[in-house]
């Protein structure tokens, strides 16, 4: 049996009866965008987010955007992010026509934020601390400088639902947070779909028109916008998805703690290094492979019928789209050293204690 990577459709199982009463029942009413299924998710995820507001919108990319957006941030700004990062991160700055100023990772794949601090400038907008496989940045040694500097910070959450810093949620430290609901993150929808959360009212009033052609009332347009807005059939499964995200966390935990024990001893594997307490969701759990083994490893576990990924197999600064920034080999050697040694194993909610030794039993036989 295989043995796949996330599980999307496993959870939709969880939901499908109850989702397909709440389309029927949007089918009836004729709301086919916004309308009170969208309100009321946004309420519930802005309080499970420890925010005061949530406003959704149609992918955590575009969250990113509109959030750079209303923060007014455009041509002849800078706005830090990290080079280890999934290429939304970055679309989303070089969108606004900021330029994107890079940052190496850490030993835990997170920015750098000594880094970070130093390349600060005048020009210095913003920075975007990523939760990378759903572990936080450290949020403390950025509010620590930052605000001082009027330099915003938006947390790209993409991958951190569920994660949580001295008790705090993510997408709550900072001037906003941005999430992407991507069917496989850990709260995913059953197509695209993001969200913004945030405390400042006249933000969120901003950003709701920004999302709808730059007005709340029809036709009524007080700037150019956009239209990005969360579509009620997203809002329908993520409602229900939330009541089971505590849950679901709490089992990628365990799951971690499983592949924790079971690759102990396995010399060419590094586990993942945490650097800071339980916050920790466990989007993915990424190993290293040491020896330039990686690629072989991937192929002996696909033929084993073990399913696994990379992310991500190019950092920022070398991937072609980014040229134009002046990228070079050797500019970020942490980042570029794991790209080429990071694998990201089967990590779900359908995964059992079994299920992950037999995938850590194989990779033990890869090396053996
Ligand atoms: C770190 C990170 N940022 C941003 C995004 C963009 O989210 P979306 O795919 O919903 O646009 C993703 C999702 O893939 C991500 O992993």
């Amino acid at each position: 049996m295989a043995i796949m990577f996330s599980a999307p459709q496993v959870e939709y199982e969880l939901i499908r009866e109850e989702w397909l009463n709440a389309l029927s029942h949007l089918g009836e009413k004729g709301v086919f965008v916004g309308g009170p299924s969208v309100t009321d998710f946004e309420e519930s995820f802005a309080a499970y987010s420890g925010t005061a507001y949530c406003v959704g919108v149609n992918s955590g990319t575009d969250a990113l955007y509109l959030a750079l957006k209303a923060l007014e941030i455009g041509p002849g700004d800078e706005v830090i992010a990290p080079v280890n990062t999934f290429i939304a991160t970055v679309n989303a700055i070089y969108h606004t026509g900021a330029k994107p100023v890079l940052v190496d990772c850490g030993t835990d794949y997170l920015m750098d934020m000594a880094q970070a601090r130093s390349l600060v400038t005048a020009r210095t907008k913003a920075v975007i601390p990523v939760h990378l496989y759903g572990q936080m940045a450290d949020m403390n040694h950025l509010r620590q400088w930052a605000p001082d500097q009027d330099i915003a910070i938006v947390e790209d959450g993409a991958q951190a639902v569920g994660s949580r810093m001295d008790g705090r949620p993510a997408g709550s430290w900072g001037t906003m947070g941005c999430f992407s609901f991507y069917p496989d993150k850990n709260l995913g929808a059953l197509g695209d779909g993001g969200a913004i959360c945030l405390s400042s009212q006249a933000v969120t009033s901003h950003l709701r028109k920004l999302r709808n052609h730059g007005g709340e009332i029809r036709y009524v347009h007080e700037f150019p916008g956009y239209n990005s807005r969360l579509d009620p059939i997203q809002a329908c499964a993520l409602k229900l998805k939330l009541t089971h995200i505590e849950k679901w966390c709490q089992h990628r935990r365990q799951v971690a703690a499983w592949y924790d024990e079971y690759l102990d001893g396995i010399e060419a594997v590094t586990r993942p290094a945490l650097i800071l307490d339980g916050s920790h969701s466990y989007h993915l759990y990424v190993i290293r492979v040491v020896n330039g083994q990686r690629e072989a490893l991937k192929k002996f576990l696909q033929k084993k019928g073990i399913l696994t990924a990379i992310h991500y197999p190019s950092p920022i600064h070398l991937t072609p789209a980014y040229a134009d920034l002046g990228g070079k080999q050797g500019q970020f050697p942490n980042a570029e050293r794991y790209a080429d040694e990071i694998l990201s194993l089967p990590m779900h909610i359908a995964m059992t204690e079994s299920l992950v030794a037999k995938v850590a039993e194989e990779i033990r036989s890869f090396f053996s």
